[in-house]
């Protein structure tokens, strides 16, 4: 297996070739939206550009163009996670309004929602908002506790938990999960936000029931996301909005509902970010989930080995690089986390975040601020990984 051709990919890149007070851009905040290649802008462009009109309404040559492209759009996504049908694939605008969707429409009222102590606010609130009875499973050692899950599992209607971990990068194993909540009659929804940029989903293999995740983290548009379903949930599913393209007939006191994936997608929809959100599954396809997660894991040895060298950095999560994707989430002790995010920004251009990052309960839970956060991806170099370090050991001298 051959590996990234890291230059290459960032020609795509345009604003890799931009600096910043004489210096070049070292973006690793890619866990919050990745950077877009050219391909994706062109394909946004092409719709503004040459068919900016309506799908699946007008007969016209440009509404039939537009649909098309939204059509064939939805295959690259059944494609991209293998699902059985094209049908299976609803366009949202983003991870949140997926997860939202499911919280709102499978009934769940008095059911008990199992998650994991790391979900993003996206994937709590819905449940903790709802009349549901939600518990968590808490990590052991890092690792997914199975002996507590088996235990919590039962009476369980939906395990809602996230794929990969925006905290500390850590995957739970998510085939096991699901075959352990099946054999209790429970479904489960994946958030697969931070999973599907950077490794393999296969819904089938899975056999996950719902998949929710976001373009904007897998260098697609910004405000577009994907909700998978299996395609007899999703007929027996009610629907969260209404209004245009979800019905085909109304009268003043009744009205008829469309099929999947139509009846979930109301309004006037995002066609440029649906079309673009399409082409990034395909740029990512053509260079391989395996490479990808390969040449992040082994930036993250690269940081991780030196991090832990200075004993003033703590690192959240395993201490194994493997387990942790492309994040590094990382304190310096009696250091605000925003501190040094400014700090690395000020000296380096290195753009990390700072904060809860949308795990507030996690961090309330830990008793911690929060943490600075490196997140990497394909056009990240072995280079900024150094230059990453070196700033981070100067940023310790100064604060010590
Ligand atoms: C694990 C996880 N779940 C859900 C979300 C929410 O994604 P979005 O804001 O795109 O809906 C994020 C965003 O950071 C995330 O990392």
């Amino acid at each position: 297996m051959f590996s990234l051709n890291v230059e290459k990919i960032r020609e795509d890149f345009s604003i890799l070739n931009k600096t910043i007070n004489n210096k070049p851009i070292i973006y690793m905040d890619s866990a919050c939206v990745t950077l877009k290649p050219k391909q994706v802008v062109e394909k946004i462009n092409q719709y503004y550009n040459e068919f900016p009109a309506c799908a699946g309404r007008s007969t016209h040559k440009l509404g039939k163009k537009v649909t098309e492209e939204v059509e064939q759009s939805r295959k690259t996504i059944q494609k991209f996670i293998n699902a059985k049908k094209q049908e299976e694939i609803i366009f949202t605008r983003n991870t949140t309004e997926g997860i939202n969707l499911i919280a709102n429409s499978l009934g769940l009222e008095g059911k008990k929602v199992l998650g994991t102590s790391k979900e993003h606010n996206s994937n709590l609130l819905p449940w903790l908002n709802g009349n549901m009875k939600y518990d968590i499973v808490k990590d052991k050692d890092n690792d997914f506790n199975f002996e507590e899950f088996n235990e919590k599992i039962k009476n369980t209607k939906l395990v809602a938990m996230r794929h990969t971990s925006n905290l500390d990068g850590t995957t739970i194993p998510a085939k096991e999960i699901i075959k352990i909540a099946h054999e209790n009659q429970a479904l489960v929804l994946l958030d697969a936000a931070q999973s599907i940029p950077h490794k393999e989903v296969d819904v089938k293999k899975l056999d996950v029931d719902f998949l929710a995740f976001s373009g904007h983290k897998m260098l697609g548009p910004s405000g577009t996301g994907i909700l998978y379903g299996k395609y007899d949930l999703l007929e027996n599913l009610k629907t969260f909005m209404l209004g245009g393209e979800t019905v085909f007939d109304s009268n003043y006191d009744s009205f008829k509902l469309e099929k999947p994936p139509e009846k979930f997608e109301a309004g006037l929809q995002n066609y440029a970010g649906i079309i673009g959100l399409a082409e990034a599954a395909r740029y990512l396809t053509k260079i391989g989930k395996d490479k990808i997660e390969k040449h992040e894991i082994k930036l993250n040895n690269m940081i991780t080995e030196e991090l832990n060298k200075i004993p003033e950095i703590d690192i959240l999560g395993p201490n194994v690089p493997e387990s942790r994707s492309g994040i590094i989430s990382f304190n310096i002790k009696n250091t605000d986390p925003h501190n040094v995010a400014s700090m690395l920004d000020a000296s380096n251009n290195i753009m990390v975040r700072s904060g809860a990052h949308c795990v507030h309960s996690w961090f309330n839970a830990n008793k911690l601020k929060g943490s600075a956060r490196a997140s990497l991806y394909i056009y990240n170099t072995e280079e900024e990984a150094d230059i990453f370090v070196k700033a981070v050991k100067d940023l310790v001298k100064i604060v010590k």
